[in-house]
């Protein structure tokens, strides 16, 4: 084998809790992730030059050096186990970025696995769990898809009854979030509500999406959407347009909504491209189990 190409998948937070701070910094949570069709693309390719390394991408702004999450995997990979040949990757992105879907983790979890296939390595899959939690949270979760409840960081990982199919909409609104500022700004004592995990698990395992639904819920709201008014307005704008209901992704700014049917689905995207023509990254897309 030559190359290797991989989907990285985005990820959604069905329901987000921070239950406590750590001592290490990071922040205890309780949030069940969904695994989306949405996807970026990598391919690997094995260069017959020593020491080559090289990263490209078709998203200008992003950096391909030691701040992107795939240099960083391929280097933790490089380091531990020997690599026989340069590496060449194309990094082909879809997902938004700094977007609260986790992106970056899908594209470092795709080339931790594309390398080890592509080089045959000798890596159980809990070893290439733990290099992925130092790269970052939400990497064990890509590395596992699907629908999980996930706790601690991020890396303890229970997998659950798959998901039943559903359109969704996704908006990114134009405005910048910091996940550690987000964080780091959230009054853990001043929560008002949070979600329901589980009754939420209990709507998985009936496939209720109704019941999954209206029990979307996200605790970092608190502090992203009271900068940032558009998230309110987007969750607002959705359930008008037949949503079953509506919430924000991680630390944000992604907002999603749940449709039964895709028209509506459709409806809702071209409501939203007519109501804020500056907002220029909005997909639809679907469960990916
Ligand atoms: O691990 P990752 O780099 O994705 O996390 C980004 C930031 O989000 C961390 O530096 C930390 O500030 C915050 N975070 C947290 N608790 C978590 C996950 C992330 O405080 N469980």
């Amino acid at each position: 084998m030559e190359g290797i190409m991989m989907s990285a998948r985005a990820k959604i937070n069905l329901s987000l809790d921070v239950v406590g701070k750590r001592a290490d910094g990071y922040h205890d949570l309780r949030t069940i992730m969904q695994t989306l069709e949405l996807s970026d693309m990598l391919t690997i390719r094995k260069v017959y030059k020593p020491n080559y390394f090289k990263c490209v991408t078709n998203v200008k702004f992003l950096p391909t050096d030691g701040r992107n999450l795939v240099v960083i995997a391929a280097k933790a990979l490089m380091e531990r186990y020997e690599i026989p040949t340069g590496i060449f990757i194309k990094l082909d992105k879809q997902i938004p970025v700094s977007a609260g879907l986790a992106g970056g983790s899908a594209d470092a979890a795709a080339c931790l696995k594309g390398l080890v296939k592509l080089f045959d390595l000798p890596v159980s899959d809990a070893e290439l769990m733990e290099i992925g939690a130092k790269i970052g949270a939400d990497v064990p979760f890509c590395l596992t898809g699907g629908t999980c409840l996930c706790e601690g960081k991020g890396e303890i990982i229970t997998p659950l009854s798959p998901h039943p199919p559903v359109y969704i909409v996704l908006v990114r609104p134009h405005v910048h979030v910091s996940t550690p500022d987000v964080f780091k700004r959230l009054k853990l004592d001043a929560i008002q509500t949070r979600p329901d995990i589980t009754a939420q698990i209990s709507a998985i395992e009936a496939r209720d999406i109704l019941g999954i639904a209206s029990q979307f819920g996200n605790v970092l709201e608190s502090v992203t959407a009271a900068d940032y008014p558009i998230i309110e307005e987007l969750k607002q704008l959705m359930r008008e347009m037949g949503a079953l209901n509506a919430v924000m992704s991680g630390s944000g700014p992604t907002v999603f909504g749940y449709f039964e049917r895709k028209e509506s689905c459709r409806a809702c995207l071209e409501r939203v491209k007519q109501l804020y023509p500056n907002i220029k990254e909005y997909r639809m897309t679907s469960i990916r189990n």
